[in-house]
């Protein structure tokens, strides 16, 4: 209804991509690359990035699994790249970066595959103009994080006298607070922390830092953003897609571990953190873990978890998580996730924040929703009962993470007409509309703010570990008492009445339920 005014045009966000700055010559090298990381987003991610001029011309990529590729594997990433990216097959500029594509193959816990490889990096060095410096990609099984980079201590490249050696580590950063300070105490005996880059992609989606904008370049939201004026705080990151033939690892994972101690996790605090002192590393960093230090522990009877039985999702019927391929069918899995917490400090006391995140879910909604008190006396009140609209709503504004990426404003309105009803109104403010552009995927940012030595967006030792430290007492809790009401919740529904529970004791709901 109220239109959003446009002040930036296309040419405009293009011009200030190309401003920024263009990182040092450097070899991406990828471990794992064999997944489906690397196909569907990893590439298309650096190849977006040579389109937009942001990528040095002193570049190259090596992909490092254990199966013997070579063409097959730059076939791969083309096939990748033209699916993912938008790109035209016969596209010249492609042609010319897949030449740039190099593949290692060697088995991660090999001394002698680390031995080729660093020979390779210093012949493509040569070629390439590279000079020593590397981003290391470790887009493997979790398991071997530890293994590769102490492989790579081992055969001196974790450092280099000549350029920058940098390793961005995939998720999930261990699986419970005890594996999670191993792994941060393993991988710093060869990298120090301004080599280590954690990598949670949301921290690369637009609309996630457009949290901290939306908050701190505009005068008339902070004032009203702690206790006096909102009531609570609603995070969902609901998925349509099931597993997706990951059952191996979601079976380990569970949606807690899997989507909640990192994704919710990092919206959450980006959404309740004071002000930092500047846009750097350091200052964003040290709110965040304020954030997650300041929740209180998490009561049993404030979590709820779920598991999706067979259903209808987009119009089609699809089986249940036991029935997934490679999955126990008596899993006690959870693949929905709901929790209430308190931030207990001055800005948040008796703010309840409820998060929720699940797969199978009736549709793909990464939300956050703040809602405001109602105004202290309803003036309105008498006329309630002659509008269409029922009860006054309270305002909310609503940040839509994805998809239809953009904000909401929800306020009161009068309707036409000789009395005094109200109905309530959207102010709409969406990305694609006014940028002209559609947000890029996560990986396209994060990629280059690590290829530039820029860690603000990544996780750092302290916040995975007061992440981990939050989740671990549920863990185990859920781990001790299996559930026997599994699966508890139709795939394509919004998750198990429970969860709907959770907010109704509080006399509250979520919005889409
Ligand atoms: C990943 C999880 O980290 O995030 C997946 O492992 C999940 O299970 C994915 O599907 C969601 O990411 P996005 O960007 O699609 O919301």
């Amino acid at each position: 209804m109220v239109t959003t005014e446009v002040t930036v045009s296309p040419e405009d966000v293009k011009a200030s991509r190309v401003a920024e700055r263009v990182p040092d010559p450097c070899i991406v090298v990828i471990f794992g690359a064999s997944g489906d990381l690397t196909k569907r987003k990893l590439l298309p991610a650096l190849y977006h990035l040579e389109q937009a001029g942001l990528l040095p011309a002193n570049f190259a990529v090596v992909g490092v699994a254990r199966r013997p590729l070579k063409d097959e594997f730059v076939n791969d990433m083309r096939d990748g790249i033209i699916k993912g990216g938008g790109v035209e097959a016969d596209d010249p500029m492609l042609r010319e970066f897949l030449g740039k594509v190099n593949y290692h193959a060697m088995n991660f816990d090999d001394p002698g595959g680390y031995v080729r490889l660093n020979s390779l990096l210093e012949t493509l060095d040569r070629k390439y103009g590279t000079n020593g410096h590397r981003l290391f990609y470790l887009a493997t099984a979790p398991d071997y994080f530890s293994e590769i980079v102490h492989q790579l201590g081992a055969h001196g490249m974790a450092k280099s006298e000549k350029g920058a050696v940098r390793c961005i580590i995939e998720k999930p950063f261990g699986h419970d607070l005890q594996s999670a300070r191993r792994l941060n105490d393993e991988v710093n005996e060869v990298l120090s922390e301004d080599q280590i880059f954690r990598i949670d992609h949301y921290l690369g989606k637009e609309t996630v830092q457009n949290i901290l904008v939306f908050r701190f370049a505009n005068g008339i939201f902070e004032p009203i953003w702690n206790r006096n004026y909102i009531d609570h705080v609603r995070i969902t990151a609901a998925e349509s897609i099931g597993i997706e033939g990951r059952g191996p690892f979601y079976e380990k994972a569970g949606a807690l571990r899997d989507v909640v101690q990192n994704h919710v996790m990092e919206l959450l605090s980006f959404v309740a953190m004071e002000p930092p002192g500047s846009f750097f590393s350091a200052p964003i960093r040290m709110e965040k873990v304020k954030v997650w230090k300041a929740i209180q522990p998490i009561k049993m009877e404030d979590t709820v978890r779920g598991q999706y039985g067979p259903g209808i999702v987009g119009g089609k019927q699809v089986v249940g998580y036991r029935q997934e391929d490679r999955v126990n069918p008596q899993s006690s899995t959870e693949t929905f996730a709901a929790l209430r917490l308190h931030i207990e400090n001055w800005r948040w006391a008796g703010v309840p924040f409820y998060v929720r995140a699940g797969k199978r879910l009736a549709e793909r909604f990464t939300d956050i929703t703040i809602q405001f008190k109602q105004p202290p006396t309803m003036l309105f009140k008498d006329n309630v009962e002659a509008s269409k609209c029922g009860e006054i709503q309270p305002n909310i504004i609503s940040m839509r993470i994805q998809p239809n990426e953009g904000i909401s404003l929800r306020f009161a309105a009068k309707t036409p007409g000789p009395s005094m009803q109200s109905c309530p109104v959207m102010m709409d403010f969406d990305y694609a509309a006014a940028f002209g552009v559609s947000s890029a995927n996560g990986y396209e940012r994060l990629l280059l703010d690590a290829m530039l030595g820029d860690s603000t967006l990544f996780s750092h030792r302290d916040g995975v570990e007061a992440t981990w430290a939050l989740m671990t007492p549920i863990l185990e809790e859920w781990a001790a008492h299996p559930p026997t009401d599994f699966p508890n919740y139709a795939a394509g529904s919004w998750g198990p009445a429970a969860a709907g529970a959770l907010l109704a004791r509080d006399g509250r709901q979520w919005r889409r339920q």
